[in-house]
């Protein structure tokens, strides 16, 4: 075997070990909604979004619970994996808050509105410049923008107008209206989707409910990771309240998992819980066959 193939083969049972448990683990978590949509895919792109993860993390996950809390939500890849039977999700982006709503409530119109728009460079500034939109046709311009844009980034200037370049999309089809009646099925089981800080979302958590934080990466050490993708940033404050936050609804009895960034800064947050690794591969740029292991930290901080 040569090197490359030892890598390939090494890599791809790797694959069925990962997808080997997730679906044993996926099999008995006891609250997922029955017969829901085939994808599972969000309906976003998202800086930070744990879509490579979602099998590591599904292990993870408590086999039941009540209530799944998604307070990070982002594009909700781990929501959108396991569709769980009643589910609170929230996010401090209102955009993005809106636009799951609508995407709950109203696929249909979301997907004619963005069907209006063309995929090109011309029709992505014109649809940047509209911010005067309002109702389904807002959340369509904020999914355009989102699959058009460059990288998926969500970045605005100081009036908070989005501000990212045309990122050369590979496809016309934004998001097929299969995909958008599939997450708004999943989305039924959402009783709430608000737009609120962390600590707030989690609030009325109770003993059998689960919580999945998935916080901006920031250290003490290097606050470059994830600065540009909102408008606030999430300060090493804000992480040590997110710890805080964490062990105190922990303590009552919650299940609890957070992501955040393989760092010493982070691990002595969490010291008296139990730190598991996320993996991921990923191939350094210009090349394609180095690849380099990407790790993440999952901590689960309930006994
Ligand atoms: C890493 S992303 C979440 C990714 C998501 N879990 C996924 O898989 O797609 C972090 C999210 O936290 C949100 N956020 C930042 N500060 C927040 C805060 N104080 N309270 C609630 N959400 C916040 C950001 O808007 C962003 O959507």
């Amino acid at each position: 075997m040569t090197r490359r193939s030892q890598r390939r083969h090494k890599w791809s049972a790797t694959l069925t070990r990962i997808r080997g448990v997730h679906k044993g683990a996926m099999g008995a978590i006891l609250n997922r909604q029955d017969g829901v949509g085939p994808t599972g895919r969000p309906f976003l792109r998202w800086a930070g979004a744990k879509r490579a993860f979602v099998g590591q993390l599904s292990a993870l996950v408590p086999l039941q619970f009540d209530t799944y809390y998604e307070p990070f939500m982002g594009a909700a890849s781990l929501f959108f994996f396991m569709k769980p039977a009643k589910a609170k999700l929230s996010d401090s982006a209102t955009e993005l808050v809106k636009t799951f709503r609508d995407v709950r409530n109203d696929p249909h119109g979301v997907h004619a509105a963005i069907a209006q728009w063309g995929v090109d460079r011309e029709t992505y500034y014109e649809v940047r410049r509209l911010h005067n939109l309002t109702g389904v046709s807002r959340s369509a311009r904020f999914i355009y923008l989102n699959k058009t844009c460059w990288n998926g980034l969500y970045r605005v200037n100081k009036s908070g107008q989005f501000n990212v370049p045309f990122g050369l999309p590979k496809s016309q089809n934004i998001v097929s209206l299969d995909d958008l009646l599939s997450c708004s099925k999943s989305l039924q089981s959402a009783v709430a989707i608000t737009c609120t800080d962390f600590e707030q979302a989690v609030e009325d958590c109770r003993a059998d409910d689960f919580v999945f934080f998935d916080p901006p990466y920031v250290t003490s050490h290097s606050d470059t990771g994830f600065k540009d993708y909102n408008e606030t940033l999430f300060s090493w404050d804000d992480q040590k309240r997110l710890a805080e936050c964490a062990h105190r609804i922990a303590r009552k009895g919650t299940k609890v998992l957070v992501t955040n960034a393989d760092h010493p800064a982070i691990t002595s947050l969490y010291h008296s819980s139990e730190v598991h690794r996320l993996y991921r591969h990923s191939t350094l740029a210009g090349s394609g066959t180095h690849r380099r292991a990407i790790t993440e930290l999952v901590i689960k901080v309930h006994k």
